[in-house]
């Protein structure tokens, strides 16, 4: 398997640390001959995401806190001044407050609720109006989702209401822009422990379960996300928009 990104220009969004699904995926498209540009929220994440990957071929890194509408703006004038097409745009990130994580979710405040609205789900509609006008041959977008979006799932909460709400904005996305031959699509991930899983409750007695009844009784593993990313990112996925790809070792289905 190699090359299949090859000339193509990925922004990816939400690389945290070496354990983000965002980490997961820039692997892929890089070891698949992608250029990367990436983003990151504050300089400390700058500092942290330039050191682990000093060995990927990133062409530009853009501040982003998808909260502010000068940020997104700032995503679209930093990609133009590249003065390339843009081919893929990964949207990889999520925030809920800790406590709508654990508490039953009818106590979900009407600010904790808007506010995992807001960065994790109409930031995709944002940033995806901003890029895709650099997509004028067609690309490819894609998100990260959760079982939890369909299912109740104990903890999930008020990030299964941002999920059902990110997958409904994938299907009307790839709706409008279908016709300019951009796709949109969601991974449906199995859990796997990074810094945002770790903020909801029982995490590992979520994983545990998964393990125990996956069909594959075992774990998601990060590079698997990676890969299904480079898939859709590329042209052995034309053919797909509007989907909900499960990644989670069947998981999904039981
Ligand atoms: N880890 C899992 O089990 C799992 C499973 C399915 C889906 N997902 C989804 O995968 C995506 C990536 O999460 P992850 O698990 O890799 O965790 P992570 O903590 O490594 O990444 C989350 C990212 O979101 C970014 N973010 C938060 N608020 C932001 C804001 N206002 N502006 C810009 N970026 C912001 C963080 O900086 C971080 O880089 C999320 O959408 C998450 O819901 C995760």
């Amino acid at each position: 398997m190699s090359g299949i990104l090859q000339g193509k220009t990925a922004v990816i969004a939400g690389i945290a640390n070496r354990w983000s699904l965002a980490y997961a995926i820039a692997e892929s498209f890089s070891r698949e001959g992608a250029s990367l540009v990436l983003t990151y929220v504050n300089e400390k994440q700058r500092d942290t995401i330039a050191s682990i990957t000093t060995e990927m071929p990133v062409v530009k890194m853009i501040p982003l806190d998808v909260t502010k509408d000068e940020d997104i703006q700032g995503l679209a004038d930093g990609l133009k001044e590249l003065n390339c097409p843009i081919d893929i745009l990964v949207h990889s990130l999520a925030f809920a407050n800790r406590e709508d994580l654990s508490n039953p979710f009818i106590e979900t405040s009407r600010e904790g609720f808007l506010l995992a609205q807001n960065v994790s789900a109409y930031s995709l509609v944002a940033m995806t109006r901003a890029v895709a006008p650099l997509m004028p041959s067609g690309g490819s977008v894609m998100t990260l989702s959760y079982l939890g979006a369909t299912r109740v799932m104990p903890h999930y909460n008020v990030m299964g209401t941002a999920k059902a709400s990110l997958e409904s904005s994938v299907r009307y996305l790839a709706a409008d822009l279908g016709p300019r031959n951009i796709r949109v699509n969601a991974i449906s991930a199995g859990a796997v422990k990074t810094a945002s899983a770790r903020a909801v409750k029982d995490l590992t007695s979520l994983m545990e379960f998964a393990k125990t009844w996956a069909p594959m009784k075992r774990l998601t593993e990060p590079s698997e996300v990676g890969d299904a990313a480079a898939f859709l990112g590329s042209d052995l996925g034309r053919g797909v928009t509007g989907n909900i790809l499960f990644v989670d070792a069947g998981m999904h289905m039981v």
